[in-house]
């Protein structure tokens, strides 16, 4: 057989973090004591309680079967209770609440529910690579939306062509923000609802990173009058709760949009594994609970040693005031692949090059705030000895 991927695989953007991938796992091999800075994946484990909901709702021979669709009731309303006292949002957790398979699959999977063939999707660049993958799966065209530190890494909805405009349908954004880690401003969340009102567009806020914060806590876009029109949230147990493996996330917000969403999950996937939801129920009961609550205060205090870090060898980094990334500007002259390739080669560190979240991501690395801090501070050493 003469066999040929599809072309909506074949038309996907190139995997830029292939080189760099090589030259790792090259470097692993040769036994170097390689130092993972590029990885978004929390390196402390999922809390007890957490696992021991989930080992008492596995030994129930009723969580063995098919999940519901719709999701588990307990869930749904365990969602709608926390949105309510961390936002002070009402959701209807029958029609505003969605659990999905992690965020992942609900951005993956939102573009097919609402979009057709030939429609624009508004995508942020440097941005979660998904966005524009999930555009082009539906048969839509991804217009990027840049996002530099001019304009605080919030995309200038007023430079976007009337033309396109018109032909818009879906917007995703991203706030607080990977790559960049910029939190939005109120201000730009009203801006984003005026304008998804104003064109008939739906407005797709990645919230992936709301609990993940040092400051200010983060707003949600349904706390914006009028968002509940146009906007649906997807939120994600993996970041807060040390989940990344567990797959297990929501989509919440407008009645349609998310009953669209509902409606094409139903034809592909049979809801979530229902011992997963039970344990996703204890994580958010147990929110304020101190295993919890103090991951923020640990990414702080790595935030802490890496920003000043860098700073005294010489690096720009943005100071993240949310998420656990760092972004820092190359050296003058520097692309984000030379940069990544230098501090892998040299330093035996790995960093994530800014381009493969988008064109605009060149100039940029991302480190993961995913080591300890003696780590940290060893890789910042290593950094100091390039005399930058
Ligand atoms: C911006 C952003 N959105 C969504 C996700 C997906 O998270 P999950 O599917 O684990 O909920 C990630 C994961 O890294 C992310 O960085």
């Amino acid at each position: 057989m003469a066999f040929e991927r599809a072309q909506r695989l074949q038309v996907l953007p190139p995997y830029l973090f292939a080189e760099i991938d090589r030259k790792k796992k090259a470097a692993l091999a040769a036994g170097r004591p390689i130092l993972n800075l590029g990885i978004g994946d929390p390196d402390q484990p999922t809390p007890q309680f957490i696992i021991d909901a989930l080992n008492e709702a596995v030994r129930d021979p009723a969580t063995h079967q098919y999940a519901l669709d719709e999701g588990d009731p307990t869930l749904r309303q365990t969602i709608a209770d926390w949105f309510k006292g961390r936002f002070g949002m009402s959701l209807n957790p029958k029609t505003e609440v969605l659990p999905t398979i992690g965020s992942k699959e609900a951005i993956a999977h939102l573009p097919l529910a609402v979009v057709n063939p030939g429609d624009v999707v508004l995508v942020p660049d440097p941005g979660y690579p998904v966005y524009r993958a999930s555009t082009i799966f539906a048969g839509a065209e991804p217009y990027i939306m840049p996002l530099t530190a001019a304009n605080g890494f919030l995309p200038d909805l007023e430079a976007i062509p009337a033309e396109i405009r018109r032909r818009a349908r879906l917007m995703f954004i991203n706030y607080p923000n990977n790559p960049t880690s910029a939190c939005a401003t109120r201000e730009f969340f009203v801006r984003a609802v005026e304008f998804a009102r104003r064109h008939d567009v739906v407005l797709a806020q990645d919230a992936a990173y709301t609990e993940l914060y040092f400051e200010e806590a983060p707003m949600s876009i349904l706390e914006v009058p009028g968002a509940s029109d146009v906007a649906i949230e997807l939120h994600s147990f993996s970041k807060t709760f040390n989940m990344t493996g567990w797959r297990l996330g929501w989509a919440c917000g407008n009645a349609e949009i998310v009953g669209s969403l509902q409606k094409l999950k139903s034809n592909l996937d049979s809801g979530i594994f229902t011992a997963v939801q039970k344990a996703g129920v204890a994580a958010l009961k147990g929110y304020q609970r101190p295993e919890v609550a103090g991951l923020r205060e640990m990414y702080r205090q790595r935030r802490d040693a890496l920003v000043s870090g860098l700073r005294s060898v010489g690096l720009e980094p943005n100071v993240p005031n949310a998420t656990f990334y760092v972004w820092v500007k190359c050296p003058e002259g520097k692309s984000s692949l030379e940069m990544a390739g230098l501090l892998l080669e040299k330093c035996d560190i790995v960093a994530t090059p800014g381009v493969g979240f988008g064109q605009c991501g060149d100039g940029y690395f991302r480190f993961a705030l995913t080591q300890t801090t003696d780590r940290i501070a060893e890789a910042v050493e290593r950094i100091r000895k390039l005399g930058l």
